[in-house]
């Protein structure tokens, strides 16, 4: 017994000492601070899904209140072959935001990559017909939300449609379907769970003409009776493009179409770009040592200009935080990162929150500093 009190009364006395309340500052986590502010994910690789990459695990406990699949809910994992679905890696990542008590989302219903071969052709390898492709664009959107009905809170229905200059992309389900396509999809995904709320998203949605497309299309599918919650804006962006202030005139846009903008993708590439922030994954470009020139981390200077701009993305995010409902970072530490291979394969690149020793950046702590400025 007085051990106990001994014990409790060094407890007492180490609560006090400004040591401690130093620690307990910098325990501070992304999820506390943006609590009442919007939704603060990230993107879960598979090793994350399944415990195995256990460190990140902890951080995703500890920092994040959402999470997205990095790959496991794309239709070429989902439906491999027709009618042959698989859902062990999705279901697996499903209950680990449900037992976390995560807003979960679901990454992505119809988009043009990773997508299975099966999808736009015949047994005898012409295109299929566009009442096939409704019916298996239908089956695959229904089965799919229904599975997740009540559980996955968001669902980015369809990705990457339109290009940079306002165009349709020209992809199969635009050649075989034209534009309805996508109220389609809103609708297919509504109808298999209402409660639901459904994105359109996108990579460099801050081009004028793309911003312009997009609105329209908001309003279409609005006016048509079919829901759309939210413009989802991937945000892989660089050093220097976007300006904030081209990325503002963005967000505003979308909010006065009224719907919400989520930050989907959120990732800042600290190494030179070949061409600017495009996020088309089939776009590959070889390696070449000048575009990789940080292997053994980011010199001072630019260290500072990287922490810099994750400052002036979140204080901008927070200026319009009635307007954002999500900001996902896309994954968690910098080796998890799709950007040290894309659009080069084999860079060293440092675009997340966390090290590659699963250290937090100091970043972090600055942007958590900026939730308390008023
Ligand atoms: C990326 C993943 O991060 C990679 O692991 C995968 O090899 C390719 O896709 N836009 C999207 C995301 O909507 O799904 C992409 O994710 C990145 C660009």
């Amino acid at each position: 017994m007085k051990r106990l009190f001994i014990f409790l009364g060094a407890a007492a006395i180490t609560a006090l000492t400004p040591c401690n309340i130093n620690a307990q500052r910098s325990n501070a986590t992304l999820k506390t601070a943006f609590k009442d502010t919007f939704y603060i994910g990230t993107a879960m690789s598979l090793p994350q899904i399944y415990g195995k990459d256990r460190k990140s695990v902890e951080i995703i406990k500890k920092q994040f209140s959402s999470i997205v699949a990095e790959n496991c809910m794309k239709s070429m994992f989902l439906q491999p072959e027709e009618d042959k679905f698989f859902f062990d890696d999705a279901d697996k990542f499903v209950a680990f935001g449900e037992k976390n008590n995560m807003f979960i989302i679901g990454h992505t219903l119809i988009w043009h990559s990773q997508l299975p071969k099966w999808f736009f052709t015949e047994k005898d390898g012409r295109d299929v017909s566009p009442e096939v492709l409704m019916q298996r664009m239908k089956n695959h959107i229904t089965t799919v939300v229904s599975r997740y009905k009540g559980r996955v809170k968001g669902w980015d229905v369809v990705n990457e449609a339109i290009m940079e200059d306002g165009s349709y992309r020209k992809s199969k389900f635009y050649e075989i379907l034209g534009e309805d396509f996508i109220p389609l999809a809103f609708q297919y995904a509504h109808e298999a769970d209402p409660d639901a709320e459904l994105y359109y998203n996108d990579y460099n949605e801050w081009y004028p003409g793309k911003v312009a497309t997009v609105i329209k299309m908001v309003k279409d599918i609005k006016a048509r009776g079919i829901r759309i919650d939210g413009v989802g804006m991937q945000a892989h962006v660089g050093m220097d493009t976007p300006s904030v202030s081209e990325y503002e005139t963005a967000i505003s846009a979308y909010a006065q179409s009224g719907v919400k903008v989520n930050i989907t993708e959120l990732d800042i590439s600290a190494l030179p770009s070949p061409w600017g922030t495009s996020a088309n994954v089939s776009d590959k470009i070889a390696y070449d040592e000048k575009m990789n020139p940080y292997k053994k981390g980011l010199p001072a200077d630019v260290q500072a200009g990287w922490e810099k701009r994750y400052e002036d993305f979140f204080r901008l995010f927070l200026k319009h935080k009635n307007s954002i409902r999500r900001v996902t970072l896309w994954g968690v530490t910098d080796s998890q990162s799709w950007k040290n291979d894309f659009p080069i394969k084999g860079r060293t690149d440092y675009p997340l929150l966390f090290d590659r020793q699963y250290r937090t950046k100091p970043v972090v702590g600055k942007i958590i500093q900026l939730t308390k400025e008023k």
